[in-house]
């Protein structure tokens, strides 16, 4: 069992001020406002100035986190950066951010995992603070990933969109935060959303720039399929083996690539569409940042409360994938037990007192746990089964 809990306890988002609608991109390339917004739900995106990179979007975020948790920049244990599109490929982007922070004390590692890279790094950050061995380690997704488009390539340059999102993830001591994750990887679709010329295996010649291959490749119809699949799988995943149902989310946070994934997953899950949080409409596909920008959005507008259960899920380049449930941090509970007199109370009561509460804690989170496991024994066996008729069938 985890010595302590996890919780955010700051969050910030930052993106560019230029806006750039799908009426701006059908003067660009042949497409139009009204495919692009039945195909995608996509109606704008933001896009960086000229010299703005990764960094200086993820710096404004992160400031934003900081100042909302009340925290320094010197307070940070580990900084934790998502992104595809780093200012450099060296030296990592994390170290350049830490030192723009000044985060002096602070560790510092750039996560690539494409769109999923924000949820790898929050549920990594997660385990450092629930072992005890970090109290706030840095979360943030960063993409300038109008960099990496073809600008005349209709089939990718109408998805993508620039920005930034941030969270601070702190130790605490009470329930709550993460509560069951799972990071998934399918490498036999690394090539589904590639940027081929940009990296060891290809040196960059005058006729990788020639061939736009320092630009984004996608095979949309193969990244949907897989998306919607692995959507249904990690949701279902993670909401049982917490014991619980889809009923019992408050809030669906997912990676913001396409509303037609979004309802075709949530139908296949059988999830409220009024508990599902989307943004792409106005930023598009800002893979790294999506996820936290959503987050942002969502409790900017008082849809996350207390003790709320909100279940995030994102898929992206590798092919990766993940999910996990985070109970959002119920408000602070004094730990000065409550006075029905205003005698002093004996420093052993206190401690009896505290005692009680964190046996009440444990408790309850054992009683998760078993609930967890009879859900995955009757549920695991179900599931293997149908995926075994369905191989069977051919589907
Ligand atoms: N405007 C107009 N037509 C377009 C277009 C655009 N922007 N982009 C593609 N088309 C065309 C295609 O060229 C194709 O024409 P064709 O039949 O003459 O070849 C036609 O529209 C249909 O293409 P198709 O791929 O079947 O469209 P779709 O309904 O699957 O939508 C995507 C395409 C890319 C929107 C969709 O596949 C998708 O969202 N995939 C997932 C991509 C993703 O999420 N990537 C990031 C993952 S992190």
């Amino acid at each position: 069992m985890s010595n302590y809990y996890s919780k955010i306890s700051g969050w910030g988002m930052y993106v560019p001020e230029r806006v750039l609608t799908n009426h701006d991109l059908a003067q660009m390339v042949d497409t139009s406002d009204e495919w692009i917004v039945t195909r995608t739900g996509i109606r704008e995106r933001r896009i960086a100035a000229e010299g703005q990179a990764t960094v200086d979007m993820s710096l404004r975020a992160t400031q934003q986190a900081l100042e909302r948790a009340g925290l320094q920049a010197d307070d940070l244990d580990l900084i934790i950066l998502a992104t595809s599109t780093p200012d450099y490929l060296c030296p990592p982007a994390s170290s350049v951010l830490q030192d723009r922070l000044g985060a002096s004390r602070a560790g510092a590692m750039t996560l690539v995992a494409g769109c999923t890279g924000f949820l790898y790094g929050l549920i990594t950050a997660a385990q450092f603070v629930q072992t005890g061995a970090y109290r706030h380690v840095l979360v943030v997704g960063g993409e300038t990933l109008s960099y990496a488009m073809d600008w005349t390539d209709r089939n990718t340059c109408v998805l993508f969109g620039d920005g930034a999102g941030a969270v601070i993830v702190s130790r605490s001591d009470q329930p709550g935060g993460l509560q069951t994750m799972m990071l998934g990887s399918d490498g036999s679709g690394w090539d589904a959303l590639l940027l081929p010329g940009i990296g060891s295996i290809t040196p960059l010649t005058p006729e990788v720039l020639e061939n736009k291959g320092h630009k984004l490749k996608m095979n949309g119809r193969a990244v949907f399929k897989f998306a919607t699949r692995v959507m249904v799988e990690a949701v279902t995943q993670v909401v049982t083996e917490a014991g619980l149902t889809m009923n019992d989310i408050d809030l669906l946070i997912p990676h913001q690539a396409n509303e037609r994934i979004i309802d075709l997953a949530i139908r296949r899950l059988g999830f409220d569409r009024e508990k599902v949080m989307v943004n792409l409409d106005r930023y598009g596909n800002t893979s790294a940042a999506s996820v936290p920008l959503a987050l942002c959005e969502a409790l900017d507008q008082g849809r996350l409360r207390p003790g709320d259960r909100v279940v995030m899920v994102a898929f992206g380049a590798g092919l990766t994938y993940a999910a996990c449930l985070w109970e959002w941090q119920p408000e602070e509970v004094s730990e000065e037990p409550i006075l029905v007199t205003n005698w002093p109370v004996p420093e052993s009561l206190r401690e009896t007192a505290q005692q009680v509460r964190t046996a009440a804690w444990r408790m309850q989170v054992q009683a998760r746990a078993k609930a967890s496991d009879a859900a995955m024994a009757i549920m695991l066996p179900l599931y293997t089964f149908r995926k075994g008729v369905k191989k069977r069938l051919g589907k």
